[in-house]
């Protein structure tokens, strides 16, 4: 039975501890936050991600899983010390490595002989090489001798699937100086029988922020797209299902809506596009991504005002405020953006989310929060679906259009079918379907 620590207990730590200790492996779940691992040792989980509260469950009967606020406690005993602490945007869109820093440099007071320390979270390529220097000068003076490895892991999986991506990744990416350590920490994965790629550990850093790069990249494409379809009278869900028939392109990540937010994405292209030009790279192609992607939040705006002319002193619901369906998260969320702009243009918001209320009420104070999506649209100007949660892909829209004060419904994730919606009585604004529908 290996002995893993894992310091960072978020969506990522969480899961890799969880998953690890499921496997077999004794896990130690450690955060700084206390209050977060109070509520995990009263068997509460402070995040929402499906699945995970059976296996945390389970493996703390086990008895495979312990959490813990103590580097002393936690660290002695591991073969393993993954970090998973967060690593947000810095001012100038670089990732910020103090937590990162603030981990290795604990870490090294209690790191035995021959550990392996694991990178999971998304880090700035040449960050291994400064998390080795840091362990090697923060080392006490008394085991100054030790031999420790540093591994780079990144991990690919998405909220709201979590646990299944674990268990069963498209592959795992190893990037170490020393081959013999990303194959110790290779065989932690063995038993999940997937491709494992070995490289050097900028490499594997960089497979990393070229992933979520480049997916973000599809996403902003297909918005771009979206707006031409919109000017020039095609439908985008039917252009992305034309384009992902073919096996070069795939249909994933071609939905055309509000674009992308969460913990990831925004933060790892501006990271990725302040490295490229720190290092004298001229990333032009990221920069016009993020800026697509800025624009999708602004249109919803531009939609609402056509609709009802001026914002001020109207109502307007927001149905999901989560990034994503299946997750709390609201990190960069659309709908929080969204929810400013309205503010600030007058508008009053109402607000619902099956899941994500809790961080939505920090988050807005000024909003108002309903019980249910036909709750959150009495009585609006208009409502606009920002999420596309299965619990609204499935509204009576009689009914909801008939609780509204004005028939306005802006679908930003194209959930509706346009003519559905319109016999509905709606004046129905979709994302890329078929143009610009005039204002009545
Ligand atoms: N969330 C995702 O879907 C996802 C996916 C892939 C990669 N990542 C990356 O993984 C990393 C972690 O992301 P997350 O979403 O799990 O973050 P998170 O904010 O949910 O969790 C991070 C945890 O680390 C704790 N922490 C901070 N400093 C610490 C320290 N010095 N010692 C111990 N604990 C400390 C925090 O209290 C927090 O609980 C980030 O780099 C992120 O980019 C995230």
């Amino acid at each position: 039975m290996k002995q893993i620590c894992v310091v960072g207990t978020g969506y990522v730590g969480l899961v890799t501890g969880t998953c690890f200790a499921d496997l077999g492996n004794k896990v130690v779940c450690l955060d700084i936050d206390e209050g977060k691992i109070a509520r995990l040792q009263r068997g509460e989980l402070p995040i929402y991600e499906p699945g995970l509260e059976e296996l945390v469950a389970r493996n703390v009967a086990a008895g495979r899983l312990t959490f813990t606020t103590s580097y002393a406690d936690a660290v002695p005993d591991a073969d393993y010390c993954f970090i998973a602490v967060p690593t947000p945007s810095g001012p100038e869109g670089e990732a910020d490595l103090g937590y990162v820093r603030a981990a290795a440099s604990t870490l090294a007071l209690y790191l035995k002989d021959g550990a392996v320390i694991v990178n999971k979270s998304t880090v700035p390529i040449g960050t291994a090489d400064r998390v080795d220097q840091i362990i090697e000068r923060h080392l006490p003076a008394e085991r100054r001798d030790i031999r420790f490895g540093v591994v780079s892991n990144p991990e690919f999986l998405r909220e709201g699937a979590a646990v299944a991506d674990f268990m069963k990744p498209d592959r795992v990416v190893l990037g170490a100086v020393r081959r013999q350590d990303a194959e110790t920490v290779a065989e932690l994965y063995a038993s999940l029988k997937c491709p494992i790629l070995i490289t050097d550990p900028r490499t594997a850093e960089m497979v990393k922020y070229a992933s979520n790069a480049f997916l973000a990249t599809k996403i902003s494409f297909i918005n771009e797209v979206a707006s031409i379809c919109e000017r020039l009278g095609a439908d985008v869900r039917l252009v992305a299902e034309g384009m992902g028939k073919d096996a070069r392109i795939g249909r994933a990540f071609l939905d055309a809506g509000l674009g992308w937010g969460g913990s990831c994405f925004p933060k790892d292209v501006k990271a990725l596009a302040h490295m490229a030009a720190m290092s004298g790279c001229h990333p032009q192609l990221l920069r016009t991504v993020i800026e697509i992607n800025k624009d999708q939040r602004i249109k919803v705006i531009q939609k609402l005002r056509e609709a009802l002319g001026t914002l001020d002193g109207q109502t307007v619901a927001l149905l999901g405020l989560a990034f994503k369906p299946n997750t709390d998260d609201l990190r960069e969320a659309p709908a929080l953006e969204i929810a400013h702009l309205l503010q600030s243009e007058g508008a009053s918001v109402r607000a619902y989310d099956p899941v994500a209320m809790e961080g939505a009420r920090r988050a807005l104070p000024d909003a108002e929060f309903a019980t249910d999506a036909y709750d959150a649209v009495t009585g609006v100007d208009a409502a606009v679906i920002v999420t596309d949660w299965n619990e609204f892909k499935q509204l009576d829209l009689g009914r909801l259009r008939g609780l509204m004060a004005r028939p306005v419904l802006v679908d930003g994730r194209n959930i509706y079918e346009p003519a559905a919606a319109r016999a509905a009585g709606f004046l129905y604004f979709p994302i890329g379907r078929g143009g610009v529908e005039p204002v009545k």
